[in-house]
């Protein structure tokens, strides 16, 4: 299989990052997906487009799956698959024009290769893999120390502890507290900054699978809520902490959550 050539990647990030800031000056077509708070824009597609074509140029076998139509979904994840959310936080980017992210996952035989997430406001690029290690642009990162659940912050689904699913108030309130920042690519960087012990929310593949990649690097555990393994496949709830905080929190759901 081709090797990927990752300077090549950063560039088409850059790119669609230089796209996504361009297009802040014009008005956005913004349409309503499954409900009124779901939401998509041009910016959403193009992006997506312009990623794809690039992709597809230099690796035309390989698969794509991304969050917008006609990609989203793939028969399975054998061989070597990119995973695109080409705005994660689109309602941040509609109403703040900040905190969203570009996010696109390799993938090998189901295996995390390589993740980037682009804090595109930010001008931040977090990327990395197994081989690599995890680097914000050209800075490596250092693993955060382990800490207890009773220690650290969650990023949580406002949603999920809203509505308390599966006994989310009661994980939420054994934590230092929960954070809501409508962008799972910025969950993911809090967790690699150690600024965030765990995340509890409901994320379809491309919310995951980037961010994914670059967790395992730094020994953090992503799985449903019982600690089975993600389909790739839908929607479904998900939890991401480091080892001994991953287990408190899954033990915490199976006796609470009514499975
Ligand atoms: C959403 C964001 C949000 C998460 C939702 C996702 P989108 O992604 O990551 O934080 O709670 O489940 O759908 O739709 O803005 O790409
Ligand atoms: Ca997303
Ligand atoms: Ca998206």
């Amino acid at each position: 299989m081709q090797l990927v050539n990752v300077e090549e990647v950063k560039n088409w990030l850059n790119d669609a990052g230089e796209f996504i800031k361009t297009s802040l000056n014009n008005t956005l077509e913004i349409k309503e997906k499954s409900n009124r708070t779901d939401l998509v824009t041009n910016i959403d597609e193009e992006t997506q487009q312009l990623l794809i074509n690039k992709i597809q140029e230099v690796y035309p076998n390989d698969k794509i799956l991304g969050e917008e139509t006609g990609y989203n979904t793939i028969d399975s994840m054998s061989g070597r698959v990119w995973i695109i959310d080409p705005i994660d936080g689109t309602m941040n980017f509609v109403m703040e024009q900040e905190n969203f992210c570009i996010m696109l996952g390799i993938f090998e035989d189901g295996i995390g290769k390589l993740g980037f997430i682009y804090d595109v406001m930010a001008g931040e690029l977090y990327w990395g893999g197994k081989e690599l290690g995890v680097f914000r642009n050209d800075e490596k990162l250092q693993q955060p120390e382990s800490s207890k659940l009773n220690e650290g912050l969650l990023g949580f689904n406002a949603y999920m502890f809203g509505e308390n699913i599966h006994g989310s108030k009661e994980v939420a309130n054994a934590s230092m507290g929960i954070r809501v920042s409508g962008c799972a690519g910025l969950e993911m960087i809090a967790l690699l900054k150690g600024n965030h012990i765990g995340y509890i929310s409901n994320l379809a593949p491309w919310d995951y699978a980037p961010g994914m990649a670059l967790i395992e690097v730094f020994g953090f555990h992503a799985t449903t809520l019982t600690g089975g393994a993600l389909s790739f496949d839908e929607r479904e709830y998900f939890v991401a902490a480091q080892p001994e905080t991953h287990k408190e929190i899954v033990e915490m759901f199976k006796k609470t959550g009514n499975f």
